[in-house]
């Protein structure tokens, strides 16, 4: 196992009836900026919540943030922090809504001139307006961690951003608020979590059992009730474990001691940028070629997650790996998510070339738990993508 420093100082309240408790958790005397997305929390019943929850409170709303959050429109939010003397940020909503917030956080406090820096140049954020969370779409874990993902339409740019400022002091995890989600929204966090997992676990391995065995139980937990979810999202103890799977996938307990990998996401993230499509199904277009590109890096830990997680037995290390591409494959295409980048757009040529090109640029020479992706490496897995 690796040497590793762990400290989530996030606090979740879990379970139904739990949105009532933001009050106690949000200092007394704040002023809050409520934010959320595009108004689903106006006909499930969440915003009634959060709106009794907060009447002590002085709050601010903004609606409007998208999926994949946009720079512009979170720009108009750092505005409203600084001229209205906001102290506490509420995101109510799901991923794009949090990272959003944690942009505005960030950004509030950012002393430099061009806040697209903290995206662009990587600037780390150590201290932000403090916020907590309302979880209303498992899938990202943002709830439960410090990253952001941010897009700008104007350049078609998703970049990254975190730091230790970042966590949310709490995040309200009510599987309730799943019964309202459309289906596709469902399988996009079925898949995002899936794929934070692999990103974390198919590596090499390290001897670090305990991590291997969690990350496999999220994997064999998230297979097990995404039958149910996608029939039923208001089964709550199905809800439950999609939503704490979700969690458990990125608040950074799987990382650590172990390799990462997070090569996927990067050129997923491309992806989106360019074409809009959903962030869940990028990672499927990219994640088998990735794993069948890398296969000699990765054939042990695959073997292992054939074997345990999918059950498969007899063969050789390198048949059981494959067999185990193909069930990830086979397990995206039954939440009816398509693995191949035609299937999304006609207008595919060359987006290998861009997407290295990109890469190039930024010095992102050596991807992948090995540093080993190289931009003509992540051309040839898009490809193998199209
Ligand atoms: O905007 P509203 O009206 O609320 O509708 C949303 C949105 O249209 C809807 N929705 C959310 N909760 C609902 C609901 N509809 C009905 N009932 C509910 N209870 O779902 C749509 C998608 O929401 P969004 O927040 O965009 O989805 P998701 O949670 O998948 O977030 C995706 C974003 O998170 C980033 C992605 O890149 C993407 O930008 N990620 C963030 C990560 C992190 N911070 O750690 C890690 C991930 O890898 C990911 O990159
Ligand atoms: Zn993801």
């Amino acid at each position: 196992m690796l040497n590793f420093e762990f400290h989530n100082p996030t606090k979740v309240l879990f379970g139904k009836g739990q949105i009532a408790k933001i009050k106690n958790e949000i200092p007394e005397g704040s002023k809050v900026l409520m934010v959320y997305g595009g108004g689903s929390i106006k006909k499930n019943g969440v915003y009634d919540q959060v709106t009794k929850a907060l009447e002590d409170f002085e709050v601010v709303e903004f609606q409007g943030v998208p999926p994949n959050p946009e720079y512009a429109i979170l720009m108009e939010a750092v505005k409203i922090v600084k001229d209205q003397n906001i102290d506490y940020l509420l995101a109510v909503g799901g991923g794009s809504v949090i990272d959003g917030v944690k942009f505005i956080s960030s950004a509030a406090k950012f002393d430099g001139e061009d806040a697209w820096d903290i995206l662009a140049k990587g600037i780390r954020t150590y201290e932000g307006v403090p916020f907590g969370t309302v979880l209303t779409l498992p899938a990202t874990g943002s709830e439960m961690n410090s990253g952001s993902v941010i897009t700008r339409a104007e350049t078609k740019e998703k970049r990254t951003m975190g730091g230790p400022g970042l966590f949310p002091q709490f995040s309200v995890l009510d599987p309730e608020v799943v019964h309202s989600i459309p289906k596709r929204q469902i399988a996009n966090g079925l898949v995002d979590s899936f794929s934070h997992v692999i990103e974390q676990y198919l590596t090499y391995p390290v001897a670090a059992k305990l991590q291997d065995r969690i990350a496999e139980s999220v994997m064999q937990t998230l297979i097990e009730v995404a039958p149910k979810i996608m029939k039923d999202p208001s089964d709550y103890d199905a809800a439950s474990d999609f939503m704490w799977s979700c969690t458990m996938a990125l608040n950074g307990l799987l990382r650590m001691g172990t390799p990462n990998d997070w090569a996927t996401h990067m050129m997923a993230h491309e992806l989106t940028a360019l074409y809009g499509i959903d962030h869940a199904r990028t990672l499927a277009i990219i994640h088998p070629s990735h794993l069948r590109h890398n296969f000699e890096d990765k054939k042990e830990k695959l073997a292992q997650y054939g074997e345990r997680v999918w059950g498969i037995r007899g063969g050789t290390i390198e048949e059981i790996a494959e067999q185990a591409i193909q069930k990830t494959e086979e397990y995206f295409h039954s939440l009816e998510i398509d693995t191949k980048l035609s299937a999304y757009t006609e207008d595919y040529e060359g987006t290998a070339e861009i997407i290295a090109k990109r890469f190039k640029e930024r010095g992102w020479e050596g991807l992948g738990e090995r540093k080993n992706v190289t931009p003509d490496d992540a051309a040839k897995i898009v490809s193998m993508s199209y």
